[in-house]
Order: structure tokens, then sequence, then C-alpha cells
């Protein structure tokens, strides 16, 4: 069953940027955008780059490998190669640290 997992310190992802996290076994990139953290899949539905290695313009993550576009609010696909969407996770703050529902 899913549940809240502490993955990081409220401070350590900065604004307009994207990390990695390694979180069960899962690799996880969060973004942070106008002061909202977004979780979701570090791997691209295309060919599995890292998310988090690419490009994130406002609320759109821009896969570094062959520049396929999502939404990083619900994960969904704006531009291909990529058909399918990136799963994402809740996310919640809690007494200063980030959290992620997994
Ligand atoms: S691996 Fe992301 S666009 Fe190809």
């Amino acid at each position: 069953m899913a549940e809240f997992v502490p993955v990081a310190g409220a401070e350590d992802v900065g604004e307009g940027e994207i990390r990695a996290f390694e979180v069960r076994k899962t690799k996880v990139a969060v973004a942070k955008v106008g002061g909202t953290f977004y979780a979701f899949n570090d791997a691209c539905t295309h060919l599995q780059c890292s998310l988090a290695e690419g490009d994130l313009e406002e609320v759109t993550v821009i896969c570094p490998c062959h520049g396929s576009e999502f939404d990083v609010r619900s994960g969904e696909v704006l531009r291909g190669p990529a058909r399918e969407p990136v799963e994402t996770y809740e996310t919640r703050l809690e007494g200063g640290g980030l959290e992620i529902k997994l």
C-alpha cells in the first residue's frame, strides 16, 4: 500500500531545479516550481533516460536524450517521441522534510 516516505529536506531541491532520489528502489525525480514540489518517475517512458538530467521550463520537463516533454504536474506527454505518461507521486512537507507517497 502506498504511504508517505521521507525523501529529502525541503531545501534540498531549489526553485526551478530537478533532483533524483532513490525511494524504495524507485528512482524518483523531484521538481520545484512556484514553491510547489512535483514528484514523478525519473525514467523517461521513451528509452528510460533520466528526466532529472533534463531541463525544466516552468512545469515542463524536457528529456535530455530525444526531447520528449512531460507536464510535471500530471506526467502527461506534451511532446514525443514518448507516448506514455510518466507516473507521478503525491508530495507533502512534514516537519521541514519532503515526503513522497509511494
Ligand atoms: S529517452 Fe526520453 S525522449 Fe528518448
